[in-house]
């Protein structure tokens, strides 16, 4: 990649011809990605280290998990000083570094902002909760309870508890939509929304590139705090009271004002129940609020509705169902992000895949799935390599993360539930199996670490890792090199419009993208088993005189024009059609 001049710490000069819609970027989990110093914590200057690794894959943004100083109780969600750097992931020093040579290979870096709450250990919070009359007590929500010894109403918390905890000096009640250690920020308050305003300026003065705004729709709750009917729910059951709350285009409005809009920046954010409209108000350019929303469905696509726990079978036809709503459906000046997987979730091979047989041939077509869809991007560090699921877990002692232990702990212990039962459902589904640390080389340590990692290590990197797969033509991470760099140098495979072929067929998955320049037709075998695709006859006459321009299997490539083609278990094959 060429570099640039010396001045591209300025993020105005760093601004390129490419559109912020043009991004393709990837996730780098801190903790996980590299550790320089032999802690087993990845740390800043360990993504120095690989910063060539990074630029050879191509992508144009790195979006880092969140680095700010906290307890890690929900690793770097639960802030204690937005303006410095949690000691275990480095300096400003670093960090200054660290962007530097980013710039210097023209990829932007994304901060995370963690805006909805802190930590309960912030000193904010240590002062509202010394009494009412503390200035600070304003600064999160607080009510009284019904006087019977009941909270002010019955939501839960996304951990599955309730949403308030009783602060017994006081007797008044405190709101967190995660953890009881994660209190909710009090948006009413303009001195709040002032903080948050000013730690975004701090990154922003620095040159960073843009934020991934944490929870970006949960800021505004209705303030009356009514009881809900959803009593069904086991996580979050009052949601509808604070997702796309009452004041919440205000509040982003606000953002993006003050300060978003006086740095050339991107903004994604996180936003689950959302419908077309509410991205569509989040993200049309003209109401001035984000740059795009992250598309979350697919990744949930096996979750039952009222227990993120508990798993359904997942359909294809579901899943073009979702790709119908937000590629096709959705206006077209409105914009997401895609991402299959991330750190809040398996490990896509592992769910939309299979990661024992087809291990390689189903990463390589989720590769090809991935980067041929309308929107931005988000690919979670690993899956370039096909890392899988951590299925060395086996009790719950392996398990790290907050939200899985609060279930185990709250079905197990105060329900009185079958254990077994109930570690199944977390074994299969925590969010440490995007967690476990890159796999570099098949060395002890897996090239991450001479330490003993936080995480465990998955076996796998003995024949899973980057070393091995750096000189294969045919690896993994060699076809999403190819991927991303054909995506590019062909904006419609960005911006062009998406129209699915074959809608009805139970395991291919084909469409087409095209813009005025060019037409291009991706066909996609979901299934394990090989699998007959017939395609429309307009669309056979046209792949007569086409190339393949990526294809798991040439002649299978060529027989498309003919007539019904046996694919392969998981074949991909991209087609410029015109
Ligand atoms: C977001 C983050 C997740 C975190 C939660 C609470 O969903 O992606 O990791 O636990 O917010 O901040």
């Amino acid at each position: 990649m060429s570099k640039q001049s010396d001045t591209a710490h300025s993020p105005k000069q760093l601004q390129t011809d490419m559109h912020w819609k043009e991004n393709i970027v990837y996730e780098i989990y801190v903790r996980s990605f590299n550790d320089s110093n032999g802690d087993g914590v990845g740390d800043l200057r360990g993504i120095l280290e690989k910063i060539d690794y990074i630029a050879d894959l191509g992508v144009t943004a790195v979006w880092l998990s969140p680095i700010f100083d906290s307890p890690n109780r929900d690793y770097g969600y639960d802030v204690i000083d937005y303006r410095n750097i949690h000691p275990q992931y480095g300096t400003l020093d670093d960090f200054d570094e660290l962007l530097q040579a980013l710039h210097d290979r023209e990829i932007r870096l994304i901060m995370e902002i963690v805006p909805n709450h802190t930590s309960g250990d912030h000193p904010w919070f240590q002062a509202a909760i010394s009494g009412p009359d503390n200035p600070y007590r304003d600064y999160y929500i607080w009510r009284s309870g019904d006087g019977k010894g009941n909270p002010p109403n019955n939501w839960t918390s996304f951990l599955g508890d309730s949403a308030w905890t009783l602060d017994e000096s006081s007797g008044e009640y405190y709101f967190h939509t995660y953890a009881s250690h994660q209190p909710d920020l009090n948006w009413e308050n303009p001195k709040v929304r002032e903080e948050i305003i000013g730690a975004l300026d701090f990154w922003l003065e620095k040159g960073v590139d843009g934020f991934r705004v944490d929870t970006a729709n949960v800021l505004s709750k209705n303030t009356d705090f009514p009881d809900t009917d959803d009593t069904e729910r086991v996580q979050g059951s009052g949601e509808h009271f604070y997702k796309n709350g009452p004041r919440i285009h205000e509040y982003l409005r606000e953002m993006r004002e003050k300060a978003f809009s006086r740095y050339p920046v991107f903004t994604l954010g996180e936003a689950s129940q959302v419908e077309l409209e509410d991205v569509e108000n989040y993200t049309l350019p003209e109401r001035r609020e984000l740059d795009l929303i992250l598309m979350i469905e697919a990744s949930k696509i096996c979750d039952e509705p009222n227990d993120m726990w508990q798993s359904k079978p997942w359909k294809l036809s579901h899943m073009k169902d979702i790709m119908r709503k937000w590629l096709k459906d959705l206006h077209e000046d409105a914009w997401i992000g895609m991402y299959l997987s991330n750190h809040d979730h398996v490990r896509m091979v592992s769910y939309l895949g299979d990661d024992l047989e087809h291990r390689e041939a189903s990463a390589k077509m989720l590769a090809v799935f991935l980067m041929t869809l309308r929107g931005t991007p988000n690919l979670l560090q690993g899956e370039e390599l096909g890392m899988t699921n951590a299925h060395f877990f086996n009790s719950i002692d392996d398990i790290k993360e907050q939200q899985a232990l609060a279930y185990y702990e709250q079905r197990v212990h105060e329900k009185g539930e079958d254990p077994e039962t109930i570690l199944r459902r977390v074994l299969e589904k925590n969010r440490d199996h995007s967690r476990t640390p890159m796999q570099w080389t098949d060395e002890a340590g897996a090239g991450f670490t001479t330490g003993k990692p936080w995480q465990r290590i998955n076996p796998n990197h003995s024949e899973i890792n980057a070393a091995e797969q750096e000189n294969d033509p045919h690896s993994v991470l060699n076809l999403y090199r190819r991927m991303i760099s054909l995506r590019r140098d062909h904006p419609v495979l960005t911006l062009g419009t998406y129209e699915p072929v074959l809608d009805d067929h139970e395991h291919i998955y084909a469409y087409l993208r095209e813009n005025d320049d060019e037409r291009w037709l991706v066909v996609l075998n979901f299934s394990r088993t090989a699998t007959a695709c017939e395609l429309p006859a307009d669309l056979r006459q046209q792949l007569e005189s086409a190339d393949c321009v990526i294809g798991s299997d040439d002649s299978q490539a060529a027989s498309f024009a003919q007539g019904p083609t046996d694919l392969d278990a998981y074949a991909y094959f991209v087609f410029r059609i015109g």
